[in-house]
């Protein structure tokens, strides 16, 4: 119903007044749901179902999209700088394939206001990670990096490093295993740096579902000798599958929604194949039912992240999702979420 009404304004518009409506959401008695609790690198989380990067990029409404149910909410992606992005039209539904299209370009207020919106918040209520990435003309993109580690290491649950946007003009070089294992080795040093006491927050890596086999093997391997955390699977793609339909479907950024969900959910069994249990993993991209967050578990995500799915189905997505997730791990014979992770991987890791 929400989902519908704010389908009738403007992409970017109807997302200003999403975010003003989460703002607003009253808090709601939660309902315990021991069987779905799960953890990520350390980070306990009471059910798997988070909200990707991107929904809330200036840490404005985490806390009422906790309140909606979100197990957890990544912020950002949050640039040094404040910078505006690229010029509108830069959000694109493409409602015939349940789809987006976005090159928003890192629009966001910089990491000082972020910062401080995340040193006012009430630590006891839900996890917050932040995600980081580059100013588009910044000379050093490392200390890019590195400033959003040391700002943000103390104030946010978990760290994602975001070199995987396809909309800022060769970011996703930095994958490439020449430059990520400098990156990755000095982020994680001064993750451990900057970190207070008792509180590391873990370091994970946000991909591309586009790597090719070979460079996407390279990433894994120089993510598991640098030591971070785990892996965000994946970001939006700029592949046009020929199946999409819409007017939309020529316009230039990152494709996000059902038609991400193969390729995002293919990628992610690939890497979990090759990690086994040694990173954590966050699968994302397409996820709009139970059956769709349930077969990124199965792929071996320990939790979820979803975006387009929210823009479709509104906030009612979670408890859709988390409600199937009980009911298809009954289903299965899981006793709990932890039991199915990994499930249809040769070897479960469990
Ligand atoms: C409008 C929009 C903006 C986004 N902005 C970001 C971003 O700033 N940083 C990021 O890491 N991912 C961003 N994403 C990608 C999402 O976090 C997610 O990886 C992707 O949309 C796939 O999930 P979905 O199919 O559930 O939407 C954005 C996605 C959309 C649709």
């Amino acid at each position: 119903m929400l989902a519908e009404l704010l389908r009738l304004l403007p992409p970017e518009p109807a997302h200003g007044c999403a975010l003003a409506l989460a703002r607003l959401a009253p808090p709601r008695p939660v309902r315990e749901r021991p069987r779905l609790t799960t953890s990520l690198a350390g980070l306990a989380l009471p059910h798997p179902v988070g909200l990707a990067a991107g929904f809330d990029k200036n840490a404005l409404a985490f806390a009422g999209l906790l309140r909606l149910g979100f197990a957890f909410v990544e912020v950002g992606t949050v640039t040094p700088r404040p910078q505006p992005g690229n010029p509108p039209p830069r959000l694109f539904r493409l409602v015939e394939d349940r789809a987006l299209i976005n090159r928003m370009g890192f629009n966001n207020e910089g990491l000082e206001a972020v910062a401080a919106r995340l040193a006012r918040r009430d630590r006891g209520r839900g996890v917050v990670g932040a995600n980081l990435g580059v100013n588009r003309d910044s000379p050093d993109p490392l200390a890019d990096y590195l400033l959003g580690v040391e700002k943000l290491a103390r104030l946010a649950d978990y760290l994602v490093v975001n070199v995987s946007s396809p909309n800022t003009p060769g970011l996703r070089e930095w994958q490439r295993p020449e430059r990520l294992a400098p990156l990755l080795g000095a982020l994680a040093r001064a993750r451990d740096a900057c970190a207070g006491p008792g509180r590391k927050p873990p370091l994970l890596l946000k991909i591309a579902p586009d790597l090719d086999e070979r460079a996407e093997a390279e990433l894994v391997e120089v993510a598991l000798e640098t030591r971070i955390d785990g892996l965000v699977v994946a970001n939006t793609t700029t592949a046009r599958p020929p199946s999409l339909r819409s007017p939309h479907r020529s316009e230039a950024g990152g494709l996000s929604g059902d038609p991400l969900f193969a390729p995002s959910t293919a990628a992610l069994r690939r890497v979990a194949a090759r990690t086994r249990g040694r990173l954590a993993l966050l699968g994302v991209g397409g996820i709009d039912s139970a059956e769709r967050a349930y077969a990124k578990i199965r792929a071996g995500a320990r939790a979820v992240q979803l975006y387009t799915g929210l823009v479709y189905e509104g906030p009612g997505l979670v408890r859709r999702i988390l409600d199937g997730l009980e009911r298809l791990l009954d289903r299965d014979g899981f006793a709990n979420l932890a039991d199915a992770v990994g499930a249809d991987l040769e070897t479960p890791d469990g």
